[in-house]
Formats: C-alpha cells, structure tokens, sequence
C-alpha cells in the first residue's frame, strides 16, 4: 500500500499545485487556487509540510497579517509544519535584469531587503531551510554583464544573509538551487558543481549548501542521481526539488516518476542512501508543475502520483538492493572493492611502483555491468 506517512517527509511548494497554467503562449487555464486551501488538500493527500515564496502566500501587503493568521491556523488544523521558505526574485520585472546580480544597484538593494525579511517570516513559521532559486541571476548577452562582478555581488549577498541569520540567532540554513537557463538565457550557478564551487568561497560556507532539481540537472544534460550522490559527499544536500524531465528542453516541471524514470530510480537509490550508506534524511520536496492541459482534478491527481511513485520506486528500490542475484552481481562487479583505498596502509609509493600487472588480461576482464543493470531493469520492469 503506497499512502504517504508523516515519517515519509513528503512536502510540497505552494505555487505547484498553485500554478495556474500560464506560459508564453497563453494565459491561465485554471482558477487562483488560494494557498491557505491547498494546504488543507495537501494535508488530506498525506503530506507532511509545504513550503512558499513569500509572493505565494502574501502577495499583497495588505491582506499580509490576515493571511498569515489564515495560514496558521490551517497548520494548526492540519498539523503541517513550514520546512522551507524561498524568495519570489525573479517574478516582478524589477528583478527583469537580475536581483542579487543586478546591475542596478537600487535592485539589488531591494533584493536583499525582500529576502531579509522573508527570513523573518520564514524563521516565525520554524522553517530551517531557506532556499535561493536565481533563476534572473544571468544574462542573454555577453558584455552586459560582468561574470566576475556579478559572483562577487552573489557572495556578498550570500555573506550579508549569513550574517543576519547568526546575528538573530535562527536556526536557518541557506540551500542555492542550481539551474541552466530559463527565465535567463545562461544562469550563474547553473548545475550542481558550479553552485558547490561558489559555496567554499563564503564566508561561512558551513551554512550554505544545495537544492538541486532533478530537471535542472536533466536540462544540463547531467546524471541527478550522480549528481546529488556528490552534494551528500560534500554534505551540501541540505535540500532536494523532485520532478521528472525528458531531457535537455524547457523545464517541465513533471510530476515525480514522470519522463525519466530510470533516472528518477537511481535518484531514489541514491537519497535513500541504499548504494553508499550516506542517506539523505531532510525533507522530501516537489517541485513540478500540474500540466497546463488539466483542471483541477488533474492537479490533486498529478500532486497525489509525486508520493505514489516516490513509495513505489522505494519498494523497487529496496527489492532490488535486497536480491541475493543483485548482490552477487554487485560482487562480480567489484562494487564494493572501490571502497579499498588505492594505497594499502604502510605501503609507500615505491611498493606500488614495483608491481608488475598484467595489461592484458586487465584490458580484457569482465566488469559486469550490464547484468547488473539487467537486473535493475527487471526490478523496475515489475517482473522480479
Ligand atoms: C524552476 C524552479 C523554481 C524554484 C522555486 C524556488 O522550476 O525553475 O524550480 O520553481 O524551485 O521558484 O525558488
Ligand atoms: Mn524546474
Ligand atoms: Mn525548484
Ligand atoms: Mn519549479
């Protein structure tokens, strides 16, 4: 039986479910949602927290402490907590040429602001994680925008927001999503491995880790589950956006399971830490976009198949990890022996240096592979 649990850390943005449909081509094709609503839906589907921009929940000043008394109480009822927090930086056509990145510097200013104060929101609801999508934090010509500079600029915000974090005393950390393009031709930070890169040159790098997307991955061409198999190595997977993606395309938001599922597998594998031991144990997070072509009923359905595949790719999972073949098979692929460090303990480089091998048979053993993959295969297949 595949129903969410508490324990199973499922949550969901407010603005998923809260899309409306609007694309470049067209104009919304379903109602505003209110997200005080979705979050009783989300509830009743078996979620365990939601999450927001500030622009999802209060976008208008003057209805703010009304929402908001309206939002808690629906916690309260529901039992739902707030896991994370973001910031809309990209929506308003202030932000049209970047926030933190900006070339204006009135912007940035701004940006900051927006964002100081959203933590404070986010730190009242008992949010620990704040996560920073740049998605205008780029540019679609070369000489309008000085990369250098423009790094510089995110690292001071990133500093700045740090600091403000400490000084209040929030128990908060900051998770940067990581995407190629789209809204901006080229994003800074656009994969993973650009984003970790930046990290190591904060000022507190301890406070500052990932929320990778498993289309933004896709979008770039890269492996996801490799992908956050390294931010676990790092201890940077403070967070994770799951959707489905075919290929490298627009972002389509796909609900969890959708477009690659052998991808969407292994990306199950590796947050259960099934391969490596090295779990991930936060918040299990979607991030995807209800198609444009459904009503409402589509909605709660596409939003209900984000935790029915994740339960059901966690049963393959674990049945593929507890087949006696799929151990033997891990064995004649040596997977474990790469745990053996290359130079034994007390052997010095001479001692390697000294070994004759031979090339040939090593050029010519087996490695196994596809059978191992065969059997995965057939695990996900439904025929094991
Ligand atoms: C996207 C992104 C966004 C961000 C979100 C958090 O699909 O391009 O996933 O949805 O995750 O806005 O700021
Ligand atoms: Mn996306
Ligand atoms: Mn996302
Ligand atoms: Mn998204």
């Amino acid at each position: 039986d595949y129903t969410p649990r508490p324990e199973d850390k499922f949550s969901f943005g407010l603005w998923t479910v809260g899309w409306q449909g609007v694309d470049v081509f067209g104009p919304a094709s379903r109602p505003l949602l209110d997200p005080v609503e979705a979050t009783y839906t989300l509830a009743e589907l078996g979620a365990s927290a939601v999450t927001f921009h500030d622009d999802d929940l209060v976008p208008e000043d003057s209805k703010r402490e009304e929402t908001l008394e309206r939002f808690a109480k629906a916690l309260a009822d529901t039992g739902l907590g707030v896991e994370m927090v973001t910031t809309n930086l990209f929506g308003h056509p202030v932000f049209k040429e970047g926030a933190f990145t900006a070339n204006n510097r009135e912007v940035r200013r701004y940006a900051v602001a927006k964002t100081l104060r959203n933590i404070d929101l986010a730190a009242s609801l008992g949010a620990h994680t704040f996560v920073l999508w740049g998605g205008r934090e780029g540019a679609e010509h070369g000489a309008g925008k000085n990369v250098r500079a423009a790094l510089d600029r995110y690292a001071e915000s990133l500093n700045l927001l740090c600091a403000y974090v400490k000084e209040q005393g929030y128990d908060i950390r900051f998770a940067l999503e990581p995407k190629p393009n789209e809204p901006r031709g080229d994003i800074l930070l656009p994969t993973i491995g650009h984003a970790l890169a930046l990290i190591s040159e904060l000022d507190d790098p301890s406070m500052v880790g990932l929320n990778p997307e498993v289309g933004h991955e896709e979008m770039a061409g890269l492996n996801f589950a490799q992908g956050i198999a390294q931010a676990l190595w790092h201890d940077k997977l403070f967070h994770v956006d799951l959707n489905g993606q075919h290929g490298p395309r627009f972002d389509q938001d796909l609900r969890f399971g959708a477009g690659n599922l052998r991808g969407a597998f292994w990306t199950v594998d590796a947050l259960e830490g099934s391969g490596t031991g090295n779990r991930y144990d936060g918040y299990l997070h979607f991030d995807f976009k209800p198609p444009r072509a459904e009503a409402m009923d589509g909605v709660w359905e596409s939003a209900r198949a984000c935790m029915r595949n994740y339960l059901i790719l966690r049963d393959k999972v674990r049945a593929f990890r507890a087949d006696p073949d799929v151990a033997a098979a891990l064995a004649a692929a040596e997977v474990a022996t790469l745990n053996e460090p290359t130079l034994g303990d007390g052997e010095s480089l001479a001692d390697l240096r000294a070994e004759s091998h031979d090339i040939e048979a090593l050029a010519g053993r087996s490695v196994g592979m596809e059978a191992l993959d065969q059997l995965a295969m057939e695990h996900l297949l439904g025929v094991r």
